[in-house]
Order: C-alpha cells, then sequence, then structure tokens
C-alpha cells in the first residue's frame, strides 16, 4: 500500500486525479487536502468519498501544524501537490494570495516532507515530491518553437511567477538536499469539472444562458489543450517512474487560437442544443494585461522516457467535455449561484 498526499484535490484537476487513480489501483491510500476555497468544490469527489482508500481532511497548505500531524498519522509515500491559485484574472488583480499560497504553501509541504522523510544524511526510500506546474512558467512564444524542459524561465503574470518560484524552491531541495522529487509543467487543461471562470467551461456557460462570451484582445493568442485524463494518466507516470530530480513537459502538440474554441463549441451547441446558440454571443472586450501570446509544449522527453502519450483527440475530448457540464447543469448552477456570479459581475459589471 503506498500513501498519496494529494492537495488541492478538490479542484479540477487534482479531483479528476484521484478518480483516475481510485478506478485503476487497489493499493493506494489518498489523503486529500484541500482548504476549499472558491475553487474547490466537494461536488467533484462525490464518485469517491466513500471509497474505502480516501480520506478528506479540510486545510490549508500552508498550516504547518496540520501537515505535521498528517505526516505523524500517515506513513506518507508521495506527496502529489495541485493546491494553488490559479486563475490568472485573478493573480493580476491580488496578487498576494498567490505568493501565500503557491510559494509560501509549496515551501511547508517540502520542509514538512524533508523533515518527515529524513533518514540520517539522506532520505528513506521510495519518498518523493512531485509539484505540479505549468507551461506558463515559460513566458510566451512567437510564431514558431516550441517550450522544452531546458527552456529559460520567464514568466510574465503574478500567478506564473508564483508558480516558478515554487517551481524554483522544490528544485533547490533537490539541488541542496537531494530530497526526491519531480516537476511537471503541463500545458492548458479542459475537461469535467472544470470552474468556469477559465475559458472552455466560460464559453460553454455563457452560451447556455445568452449571455456575452467575453474574447480578450484579437482573439487570436494560442494555447495548447491537454484533455484531463491524459494529464492525470502522465501524473501518474511521472509519479510512479519519473527520475529523482527531473522536470517534465506534459502536452500533445494541440494548439488552437481562442477563437477556434469559441467556434467550435458554438458550432456545437447550436447544432445540438439551441439554433439561438450563435457567434452574436461573441464580444471583444479589453486584453489582458501582459497576454501571453502562444504556448506549446515538447513532449518528447516523457514520451521517450516514460511512454506516455495522450489519448483523447481535441475533437473527442471537447465533445465529451460539453457534453459532461449538458449532463452536470445541476454542478454548474451550484456553482454559478455562488461565487461565480459576484466574480463575473465584477469582472465585466454583467
Ligand atoms: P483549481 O483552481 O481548480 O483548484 C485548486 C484547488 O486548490 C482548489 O480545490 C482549492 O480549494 C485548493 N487550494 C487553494 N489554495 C489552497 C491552500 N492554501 N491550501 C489547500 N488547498 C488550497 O486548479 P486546477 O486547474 O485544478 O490546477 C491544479 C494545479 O495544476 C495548479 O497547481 C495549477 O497551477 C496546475 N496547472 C493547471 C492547469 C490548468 O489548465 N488548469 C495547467 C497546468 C498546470
Ligand atoms: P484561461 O482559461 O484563463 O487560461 P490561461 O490564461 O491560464 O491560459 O484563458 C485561456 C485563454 O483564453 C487566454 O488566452 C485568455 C483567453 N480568455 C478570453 O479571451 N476570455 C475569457 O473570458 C477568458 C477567461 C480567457
Amino acid at each position: 500500500m503506498k500513501n498519496y498526499l494529494v492537495t488541492g484535490g478538490a479542484g479540477f484537476i487534482g479531483s479528476n486525479f484521484i478518480a483516475y487513480i481510485l478506478n485503476k489501483y487497489k493499493d493506494i491510500y489518498i489523503i486529500n487536502l484541500d482548504s476549499l476555497t472558491y475553487a474547490g468544490n466537494m461536488e467533484n469527489l462525490k464518485s469517491v468519498e466513500s471509497h474505502n482508500n480516501y480520506k478528506f481532511i479540510q486545510g490549508d497548505i500552508c498550516d504547518k501544524g496540520l501537515v505535521e500531524d498528517i505526516f505523524n498519522e500517515y506513513d506518507i509515500d508521495y506527496v502529489v501537490n495541485f493546491a494553488a491559485e490559479s486563475h490568472v484574472d485573478r493573480s493580476i488583480k491580488n496578487p498576494d494570495v498567490f505568493v501565500k499560497t503557491n510559494v509560501m504553501g509549496t515551501l511547508n509541504l517540502l520542509n514538512v516532507s524533508k523533515n518527515a522523510w529524513a533518514d540520517g544524511e539522506g532520505f528513506k526510500s521510495g519518498k518523493k515530491f512531485i509539484q505540479i506546474s505549468t507551461d506558463e512558467v515559460y513566458g510566451s512564444l512567437g510564431d514558431t518553437g516550441f517550450f522544452k524542459e531546458d527552456t529559460p524561465l520567464d514568466p510574465h503574470s503574478p500567478y506564473s511567477a508564483s508558480k516558478t518560484s515554487a517551481d524554483l524552491m522544490v528544485k533547490s531541495y533537490f539541488d541542496t538536499y537531494k530530497m526526491p522529487i519531480n516537476i511537471t509543467r503541463c500545458s492548458n487543461n479542459y475537461g469535467p469539472y472544470q470552474f468556469p471562470e477559465k475559458l472552455i467551461p466560460l464559453i460553454i456557460n455563457n452560451c447556455l444562458n445568452n449571455k456575452p462570451i467575453p474574447v480578450y484582445g484579437d482573439g487570436l493568442n494560442v494555447r495548447d489543450w491537454l484533455y484531463v485524463e491524459d494529464h492525470c494518466s502522465a501524473i501518474d507516470m511521472v509519479v510512479r517512474r519519473g527520475i529523482s530530480g527531473e522536470v517534465y513537459n506534459i502536452g500533445g502538440h494541440n494548439e488552437k487560437t481562442n477563437m477556434d474554441i469559441i467556434n467550435n463549441i458554438i458550432e456545437y451547441l447550436n447544432k445540438n442544443v439551441d439554433d439561438l446558440i450563435s457567434k452574436n454571443l461573441i464580444t471583444y472586450v479589453d486584453d489582458r494585461k501582459g497576454h501571453d501570446k502562444r504556448y506549446g509544449i515538447d513532449p518528447t522527453k516523457i514520451k521517450e522516457e516514460l511512454g506516455w502519450y495522450p489519448k483523447t483527440s481535441f475533437e473527442e475530448g471537447i465533445i465529451k467535455t460539453i457534453d459532461w457540464y449538458l449532463g452536470n447543469k445541476q454542478w454548474m448552477d451550484n456553482i454559478t449561484m455562488g461565487s461565480y456570479q459576484e466574480y463575473y459581475k465584477k469582472m465585466y459589471n454583467k
């Protein structure tokens, strides 16, 4: 039996990861530590909440005493750190909480793990800290080229700067103490349970509610989209087989402009739900400050070293995703009646 401390497991990717792991393995016990910010949602965990190999603890990754208690109670083998403030627009408005959670929280987890795993001058075997990071740490690409693991770090937003700082702390614990670590840097995810402040669920939700779709700038910024389950399978491989100290980029060469995504979703909903859903909803708004132009991952390393490849094409993944939101309107309504509603009003004065 391996014990995983998964942090931020009530969010979008963390909840998908927990379900993926518990469905796949019988010999893994998961402790999910999540403080339930606006982005954390217990409904995301309905399918696993009564699983024998699962335990939820509400709490903050910055809380040293709590994290120590967890390590004292459970013999933690792997920490998989998803917990973060994750939205670029929020980081532009309020950077402080990004530093607190993303940097100081990660540092706290590193310190407690290091103390718990210490064995003389080294570390107990079979232990590892996995930092879930993002391609945004590399900054922005021009029209050509891809992010490789050794591309210089050049973050632009307070969000990506905080994630970069955390990555550097994690790397320093390997370089200085030889603590076993991996860092994964994935491109934009999409799929079930994504909070509707992010582009894809925002488009779906606004179309279904006849609200304008805000397009930042010219809508030609490019993101490299990966279906969330493919991200989960990559993290699983890195946890089990990633070479300690290594960084792995995760992405599937799926670059699309924001307008491609918007048009694709409108067309699907127009055909399959309501022919009143149309491009009339598209509304150009001021560009995001410091808006990165293009992200694109080179996944050669994880493909060649760990044999990972994405199984879901964009064409298949986007339909699965839209259909999931259509089949789970209650989930979306519960969110939009709460914090998202306020957020939307503040952001767009609608
Ligand atoms: P999310 O915002 O949906 O979820 C974040 C979760 O962390 C929430 O459940 C929240 O309650 C929890 N959390 C926040 N602060 C906390 C704290 N101080 N202590 C404990 N829990 C806390 O985020 P996501 O999209 O699922 O992203 C998860 C991770 O993956 C993040 O680290 C993010 O940087 C990274 N990532 C995301 C993407 C993407 O496209 N969404 C891509 C690459 C990497
Ligand atoms: P987002 O989902 O916030 O992810 P990230 O900024 O981390 O890549 O945004 C994806 C792209 O969509 C990004 O180029 C910004 C753009 N965008 C809009 O044009 N309108 C919106 O309302 C949102 C949320 C994003």
